[in-house]
């Protein structure tokens, strides 16, 4: 078997008395695709924001390629290679969408600053590289035709994409989707699921996705983990997870 790209163990976070997560683990295969569900308040975001360096675990490791990135800046993060979405839109809205994705790449740059101060050929050609590969990445996502427009002028749904396509830039081994189809209707949402499974079979890249909608998550999703007060309450295949009591208790019953 290959070994995980990602593995998570004990990961725990308090904020005032509140455990927000408490040891939560989850082991992720190079080019898996796998859900995390919960109800609202779970700990799903929580657990984002810890894997992505926005907060520092209180406890615990999670091991990327075999490197323990807790205690590391998000930007460390990001250049190891977990890149992740935000469930309310982040976009940079004065830039233009090309902009955007070119961002995600400066996260991977080589050359130094002086490269860039001086606009040296290394600078020059790397801008021009980036350039292109900002531009295929904009066409898979179907926004290459926008690639000038402020990214602010973009429908909802063509900023969540252009968010995927800019978490893609960085090279990631591991992507993390927060509610990557909330906002959309019906159609925008599976249109955006068939996305995401697509772009996890040509980018060879590990997809965690965060999303409430059960039809969903469980329609392309190998595995899921299931989230309840901060800790996991299961774990497994979509249908293992459809006829879990306890699951069926804390969040189907819900919704
Ligand atoms: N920075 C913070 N300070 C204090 N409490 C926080 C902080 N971040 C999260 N929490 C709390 O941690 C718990 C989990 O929140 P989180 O946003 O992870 O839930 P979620 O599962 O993503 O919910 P939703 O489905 O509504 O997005 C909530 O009770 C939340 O209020
Ligand atoms: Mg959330």
């Amino acid at each position: 078997m290959t070994p995980p790209v990602l593995e998570v163990q004990d990961l725990s976070i308090s904020f005032g008395g509140l455990k927000a997560v408490a040891g939560f683990g989850l082991t992720l295969r190079p080019g898996a695709l796998e859900g995390l569900i919960g109800p609202n308040g779970a700990g799903k975001t929580t657990v984002f924001n810890l894997l992505s360096g926005v907060y520092t675990a209180d406890s615990g490791r999670f091991v990327l390629d075999g490197a323990d990135l807790r205690g590391f800046s998000a930007y460390r993060i990001s250049h190891a290679g977990i890149a992740r979405t935000f469930q309310n839109i982040r976009v940079f809205s004065h830039l233009t969408v090309l902009e955007n994705v070119l961002v995600g790449f400066h996260q991977s740059i080589r050359y130094g600053y002086w490269d860039a101060f001086l606009l040296t050929g290394r600078f020059r050609n790397d801008e021009a590289a980036m350039e292109q590969q900002a531009l295929a990445l904009l066409e898979r996502v179907g926004l290459a035709s926008r690639a000038g427009d402020n990214a602010r002028d973009l429908p909802y749904g063509d900023q969540r994409r252009l968010e995927i396509a800019r978490a893609l830039a960085t090279h990631p081994k591991v992507l993390l989707l927060d509610e990557p189809a909330a906002g959309l209707n019906t159609v925008e949402k599976e249109q955006l699921m068939g996305l995401i499974a697509k772009i996890r079979d040509e980018f060879k890249v590990a997809i965690l996705v965060i999303e409430h909608d059960m039809k969903l998550v469980m329609g392309i999703c190998e595995r899921i983990t299931v989230l309840d007060h901060g800790e996991v309450i299961a774990t497994g295949t979509p249908k293992e997870i459809q006829s879990n009591p306890k699951v069926i208790e804390a969040y189907l019953g819900v919704s």
